[in-house]
């Protein structure tokens, strides 16, 4: 596990970037995992002015989410599905048809994330996963539990994740309580992670992922177990690790 501390989010987004681009420009067709929330945006802006720039496309990636609201249609402008083509599909040469989110309002949700899993697997596994971590230690909606979670799963959102999502709606009781997520073992799977984290309250989270003891209480602190995994935080989140 390389532990990166960037002064600030800028030059966090900067560096999630290089590699990020490194990755496409050595497999133009890679897989990619990506995540949504307020982490990786600055790590899109980064991507989007290195494709105007010329120095990169997207034209052979394909793209697998983390995860998605359950009961949120792709075209609710909460929805993970929307976050993703607004933030970055929209604004790179990326076939849509090769960028998958998972669906939140499938009928079968059991053979819709079973096929999910399947679909990754066909493609040949992700390249490089991209991942934020919830103040309790969550990656995708990997919450505290028992046990890690093997493959894409429904899950319920706990009551603080539930809390940090609502500053994204207006109204609490518009927040879902339920997310699929891919699982634990799906993340796990990916050849290369890239874990990014900004701001002082997710440093006790950053701290149990990297120091703590290896435990589904803290979804993160399984990477440790992983071969290639960088973990790229600012000062702020990387304080207990100073
Ligand atoms: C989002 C995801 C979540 C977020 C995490 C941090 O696709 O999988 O694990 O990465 O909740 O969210 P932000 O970045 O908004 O603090």
């Amino acid at each position: 596990m390389e532990v990166i501390i960037c002064k600030d989010y800028a030059e966090l987004s900067k560096k999630a970037a290089e590699i990020f681009t490194e990755q496409i420009n050595n497999k133009p067709d890679s897989i990619l995992g990506l995540a949504t929330g307020s982490t990786p945006e600055g790590l899109y802006e980064n991507l989007i002015q290195t494709y105007k720039a010329g120095k990169l496309t997207f034209k052979d990636i394909t793209s697998f989410n983390l995860d998605e609201y359950y009961g949120l249609s792709g075209d609710d402008d909460q929805s993970y599905r929307y976050f993703m083509d607004q933030k970055l599909f929209n604004h790179v040469d990326i076939n849509k048809d090769k960028t998958f989110v998972p669906d939140g309002l499938a009928k079968d949700i059991n053979a819709f994330m079973d096929d999910y899993e399947k679909m990754i697997a066909d493609k040949g596994g992700i390249d490089l996963q991209i991942l934020g971590i919830g103040i309790n230690g969550h990656i995708g909606f990997n919450e505290p539990s028992d046990s890690f979670s093997k493959k894409t799963s429904l899950v319920d959102l706990t009551p603080s994740t539930i809390e940090a999502n609502s500053r994204f709606f207006d109204k609490y009781e518009d927040v879902p309580k339920k997310a699929i997520s891919m699982g634990i073992g799906t993340i796990m799977r990916s050849r290369k992670i890239i874990l990014m984290a900004s701001g002082e309250n997710k440093q006790d989270a950053i701290y149990g992922a990297v120091k703590g003891p290896i435990s589904p209480k803290l979804s993160a602190s399984v990477l440790q177990l992983h071969p290639d995994v960088t973990i790229i935080v600012d000062e702020a989140a990387g304080k207990k690790l100073l």
